[in-house]
């Protein structure tokens, strides 16, 4: 980078984007700053209040307890559901008839569901989960593409009292295997096969891989989405359409307790098993509700668009839970953005006239990357709001995004949060000044701090761990069956305060700019995935003595990772063992773990314990200073 460029850049990240006079005037909170102020004052009301707007079959006595902390608790003692709120609730008035869903295929094709008809499909997949012997608490496992059977598959769990545990399609068979076994799954829910750039992707056959010699798996629902035959296994496998084709189209919604959990998302951490994070029916549906509409500034008959996949924390709250809870039209695609040109998602903002945009930095970076002509053919007059998650976004890709999509009127709402937060933590409204490339102030209710590592404040403008102080409800409750892990990884290393894993700083105006991880974790196209992981994957390679696997950054992705690998002796590295071992990775763990470089070494830098110092090859590899290297072994 030239000197001239970074001045520009200084510059511009110092320009304030002011609301204009009518998203102002339309905002829900228009008055920011006393909201904060008030929230501040008091979380509790503040959260109090947020919960009387949903629906309880029994209010909760207690809202908060902190005395078993850090398991706290929320809404003690209420009687709630989920989908009571997502569904039933809406049933007699007029959001039966809106649309619930719009979905759109890889090839086009659409089908629009009305909240009525979802509410249908949703009970018949409930009767139909208790046939095969379903019974609350018990977990399903949900492997599927973004279509809408998975938001059917997830609320007809919850509406039963079900644990789902939805996994994310690109995973590989083992990976899916993994998470099937850790959390003791008694169905699996999948399809024949998915739909990716034309391509046909086995589901089947990757799920019978994943679950031969399960001990858990009773039961395996195939969603019919090809033509072709499927191999069945008798008494194990059952079509969808032929198990609710005889169910009643009614279903009765547990009540259940406001702390029985609802779904278990795995997440990736520092070692190389994925850690189940748990979340409960009542204070997840106040915190993603609330922050849903104040964030997103929800108006009654939006059509909203988060172009993540339901198996992430962001399709969970943002695509399926929070837009149905508030009635409006969600948006699910199966399809990529640039396929089969790239003006595939401008496109479909024109065709379905959606008001809300919600993506993630690397689909803005790639989308660039094709051309400002692509964007600019479309008006895209609809559009009022936009939203970022998953990785900080670069000034560049936050003002191409404003100019090019928003068409320099559309707010960019930059949310930062986490799959253990469930929610939005740092975040806009719509009515505050932005700055290109923060995600500006902690939502009302939630006190955030950038500390040093003995866990001090440190003053404005200086980096360091971000960390959360005050709890809040749709907080992750535990790991699942691992309650020491959760001590350990969030509630250990910023004493008193919610361990982000993040390092962040803070601005003269309270704004706070996040830089990424602080451990061991990566962030390649906004998926999390931790070194740990993928070494593991590498050093299962017969041929592989040692590795250690580091991110770099990455024009489009962000990051993208690099794996130095040792290798077994009298073993010859070459670019066909290159080959094999990125197969392998993608066999162990999926597509988007597959490293961009491998390198093979004779040594690797190595603390007088043992441990790998990823920190020196990070910095040996991108010219950096190498740091404090007094714990190296040699
Ligand atoms: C990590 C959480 C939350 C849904 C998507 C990812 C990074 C997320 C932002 C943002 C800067 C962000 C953080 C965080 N991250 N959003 N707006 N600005 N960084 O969920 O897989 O749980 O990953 O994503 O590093 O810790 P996740």
């Amino acid at each position: 980078m030239s000197k001239s460029e970074v001045t520009e850049v200084l510059l511009n990240e110092d320009k304030i984007y002011k609301p204009s006079e009518k998203v102002l005037k339309n905002a829900r909170i228009k008055q920011w700053k006393a909201a904060h102020k008030k929230a501040e004052k008091d979380p509790i009301k503040f959260w109090e209040e947020a919960a009387n707007e949903l629906e309880w079959y029994n209010y909760w006595g207690q809202t908060f307890d902190d005395s078993n902390a850090p398991f706290f608790k929320w809404f003690l003692g209420g009687k709630c559901n989920i989908v009571h709120n997502a569904l039933d609730r809406h049933m007699g008035t007029p959001v039966e008839n809106k649309t619930a869903i719009i979905w759109e295929s890889d090839d086009g094709d659409k089908r629009k569901i009305s909240y009525k008809e979802l509410n249908k499909m949703v009970c018949k997949m409930a009767n139909g989960l208790k046939f095969l012997k379903v019974r609350k608490g018990d977990r399903v496992a949900i492997y599927l593409q973004n279509i809408p059977e998975t938001a059917v598959a997830m609320l007809a769990c919850a509406k039963i009292g079900a644990v789902h545990s939805v996994v994310y399609a690109g995973y590989s068979a083992n990976a899916l295997r993994e998470r099937v076994d850790d959390q003791g799954a008694k169905v699996l829910i999948t399809s024949d096969v998915g739909h990716r750039r034309g391509k046909i992707i086995d589901m089947k056959s990757l799920t019978d891989k994943a679950i031969s010699g399960s001990r858990s798996i009773q039961h395996v629902i195939v969603v019919k989405q090809g033509d072709g035959p499927v191999s069945m296994k008798m008494n194990r496998d059952i079509f969808y359409d032929a198990l609710v084709e005889t169910q009643p189209s009614n279903c009765p919604t547990e009540k259940m307790d406001s702390e029985d959990p609802l779904f278990i998302l795995y997440t990736s951490g520092t070692t190389s098993k994925p850690k189940g994070v748990v979340h409960v029916h009542g204070g997840y549906m106040v915190g993603i509700n609330r922050t849903f509409q104040w964030v997103m500034d929800v108006k009654e008959d939006d059509v909203y668009w988060c172009t993540a996949d339901p198996g992430w924390i962001t399709g969970h709250s943002y695509i399926v839970y929070a837009p149905l809870m508030s009635g409006i039209t969600t948006m699910m695609f199966e399809g990529v953005p640039d396929f089969p040109k790239p003006d595939r998602i401008w496109k479909m903002i024109e065709k379905y006239e959606v008001n809300i945009l919600y993506t993630a930095p690397t689909l803005i970076r790639a989308l660039m990357s094709y051309g400002d002509e692509w964007p600019s053919k479309y008006k895209m007059k609809s559009l009022r709001l936009l939203g970022s998650v998953g990785e900080p976004i670069n000034p560049e890709a936050w003002r191409w995004y404003h100019k090019f999509v928003g068409k320099s009127k559309c707010p960019i709402m930059d949310t930062w949060w986490q799959t253990e937060t469930g929610m939005f933590m740092i975040a806009p409204l719509p009515s505050m000044p932005l700055k290109a490339g923060s995600a500006t102030l902690p939502f009302p209710g939630i006190q955030a701090e950038i500390l040093d590592g003995n866990g001090k404040k440190v003053p404005v403008g200086k980096g360091g761990f971000l960390a959360i102080k005050t709890p809040w409800p749709s907080m992750l409750r535990t790991v699942f069956k691992n309650p020491d892990r959760y001590i350990k990884t969030y509630w250990t290393d910023s004493p008193g305060y919610y361990h982000t894993g993040d390092l962040a700083t803070k601005d003269k105006d309270g704004y706070f700019w996040v830089q990424g991880r602080s451990d061991d974790v990566l962030s390649i196209a906004g998926h999390r995935i931790g070194s740990a992981e993928i070494e593991s994957a590498l050093v299962s390679h017969k041929a592989v003595a040692e590795a250690a696997v580091i991110g770099k950054p990455h024009p489009i992705k962000g990051e993208s990772a690099k794996g130095f690998v040792i290798l077994r002796k009298g073993i010859k590295g070459d670019e066909e063992l290159i080959v094999e071992l990125k197969k392998h990775i993608r066999n162990k763990l999926g597509p988007i773990a597959v490293t961009d470089e491998i390198e093979f070494v004779e040594k690797l830098p190595k603390t007088r314990s043992g441990k790998i110092m990823r920190r020196v090859i990070k910095a040996a590899e991108l010219g950096q200073d190498l740091g404090d290297t007094s714990g190296l072994a040699d």
